[in-house]
């Protein structure tokens, strides 16, 4: 990956929220003061990219300018706007993941909102295709697990072959998802994971194949912070072929560690 422009501490800081984030539903309606929203805005310009190629775009709104059928009733809304081309799906679940473990590491609350939508006119004024919303502000619930069996999680033997890498694995496994799906397999070799997705039934397919997708690149991100907690190397490489058929699940790509 290339140079971060993160910080080692704020790396780690990051890394560490993965094992007491959760999501957060009940807010305080109060704005956060524009110094807050500032530096949520650089904290944005310094996140990681899988792809530096795809152009994005992130809009702080308020519930006036989002549709939704099951609300949310939270002080801002971050719209995420991208290119649509290539990974955009994935890269826009890597940055914005580190954007909520950010929020988490500040004490604010927030929570991926897949069932919102922009307005119309909101959506008309960008260029770029709307991909997901964020929520956040401060929490009027507790923001943060006590500990990783508060987790409702998948075992780490149901997502996984091979007997490397357990450390990694962990802060993946713990990673959050549309409806909780976990839609992830992982197959860890000695110097690379392959990723797998879900392959989602036919009924399923028009709402998750694009959620699934956000919550693979969330995935990676959590895999990206713990590889560099652990001095790993950590590029994303996808392999002409299929490494192995797994049931249910379809190749996505492999991290080289
Ligand atoms: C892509 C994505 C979309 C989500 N959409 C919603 C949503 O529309 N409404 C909601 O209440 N939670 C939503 N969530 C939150 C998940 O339900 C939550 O992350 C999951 O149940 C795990 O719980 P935790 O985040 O507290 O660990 C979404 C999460 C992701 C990753």
């Amino acid at each position: 990956m290339n140079q971060s422009r993160m910080t080692k501490e704020l790396k780690s800081e990051l890394y560490q929220t993965i094992y007491k984030r959760q999501s957060v539903r009940k807010y305080e309606q109060a704005k956060l003061s524009q110094d807050q929203l500032q530096d949520i805005e650089d904290f944005l310009n310094k996140a990681e990219l899988l792809d530096p190629e795809i152009k994005f775009e992130t809009k702080i709104v308020d519930s006036e300018a989002v549709k939704s059928l099951i609300p949310i009733k939270a002080p801002h809304y971050l719209q995420f706007f991208s290119e649509a081309k290539g990974d955009y799906l994935l890269n826009a679940g890597f940055v914005l993941q580190q954007l909520d473990l950010y929020l988490s590491k500040n004490d604010l609350g927030s929570c991926w909102f897949g069932m919102a939508k922009p307005k119309k006119e909101i959506i008309a004024e960008s260029d770029l295709e709307y991909v997901i919303t964020l929520v956040f502000g401060n929490s009027k619930a507790e923001n943060h697990r006590d500990s990783i069996e508060d987790f409702d999680r998948k075992s780490l033997s149901e997502i996984k072959k091979g007997e490397t890498h357990y450390d990694l694995l962990e802060a993946v496994r713990l990673a959050p998802s549309a409806t909780n799906g976990q839609p992830w397999y992982f197959i860890s070799e000695k110097d690379q994971i392959h990723l797998y997705q879900v392959e989602p039934n036919f009924i399923k397919k028009f709402f998750y194949e694009k959620m699934n997708k956000i919550d693979m690149g969330i995935a990676l991100a959590h895999l990206w912070l713990a590889a560099d907690h652990q001095q790993q190397d950590f590029k994303v490489e996808k392999l002409s072929e299929s490494p192995a058929e797994v049931e249910g699940y379809n190749y996505l790509t492999t991290v080289k560690l």
